[in-house]
């Protein structure tokens, strides 16, 4: 496994490589869920690029940046195991330039939702997957199911700027409890880390409604806000594969997600239905 520190180095070695490339973008502390997309990146293309960057910029002020967990030495040894071609771990000062142009999250789908809680976390996420993929120049970059709206602003972003790469959806992994796999989860103490199966029953649970023919939204939210009553919810919204919000759930176009603080941490989870 090579490490790259600098755009202009990885850029020169892909120039040099043969055969499909395939892209997965992290900020590190690597655990199952980022191994799932670098398994399939794997063993759907000739050559893995992994890269791992804290960005700075899709944090807000007050948020987790500082405290985001770094374990770069246990994350080079995973990928290494995992068989990655290449590991890309750039600086801050090799990525980002002075008054910039800068790639903006849509003004509705950017602002609503995660968007909505996190004012500009988008435009941050958008503007570093942007650099990353122009630097990497993937055939195919692979991204988590459980950050929804993130994939599909990134799928959004990829169509409309007409760039040439493939964003595949990997589906979500849980730990045995159900628990969404999150580098944040480390920051969950054991009552919390309890605490925070309650999102993923949550969504089991409308699953099971609708599963069962309910397909009234409100009726599907009322019964997770119950489930969700010992935490801190945020949101809890239906809406379609586009991003538009349903009355009814239309069974193979919709995703139930959910937004909660366990404590000071704040994770979400979804469920494709
Ligand atoms: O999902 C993440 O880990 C980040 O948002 C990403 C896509 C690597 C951009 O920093």
């Amino acid at each position: 496994m090579e490490i790259v520190k600098t755009p202009s180095d990885l850029k020169r070695l892909r120039k040099s490589m043969q055969g499909s490339v395939g892209f997965v973008p992290t900020m590190g502390a690597l655990h199952k869920g980022h191994l799932s997309l670098i398994e399939r990146s794997i063993k759907e293309n000739d050559t893995t690029i992994v890269s791992i960057f804290v960005n700075p910029t899709q944090f807000l002020p007050g948020e987790d940046f500082e405290k985001y967990p770094r374990r770069y030495e246990a994350d080079k040894k995973i990928c290494e195991l995992a068989g990655v071609d290449i590991l890309f771990m750039p600086e801050v000062k090799d990525i980002y330039f002075e008054d910039e142009v800068k790639v903006k999250a849509p003004d509705v789908l950017g602002y609503v939702l995660e968007g909505h809680f996190r004012p500009g976390h988008f435009d941050g996420v958008l503007h570093i997957v942007n650099k990353l993929l122009h630097i990497a120049s993937p055939d195919r970059a692979y991204f988590g199911k459980k950050d929804a709206q993130q994939l599909f602003l990134i799928q959004q972003m990829v169509r409309d700027h007409f760039m040439d790469v493939e964003i595949v959806s990997c589906e979500i992994v849980r730990e045995p409890d159900g628990l969404a796999l999150s580098s944040r989860n480390v920051y969950l103490d054991p009552d919390e880390r309890q605490k925070a199966q309650l999102l993923s029953k949550s969504l089991k649970k409308a699953a099971k409604m609708v599963q069962m023919g309910e397909k009234n939204s409100q009726k599907i939210k009322a019964q997770m806000e119950e489930i969700l009553q010992p935490i801190k919810v945020e949101y809890i919204e239906i809406v379609d594969r586009n991003f538009k919000r349903l009355d009814t759930i239309e069974v193979g176009n919709s995703i139930i997600l959910v937004a909660a603080y366990v404590g000071d941490t704040r994770l979400i989870d979804n469920i494709w239905i």
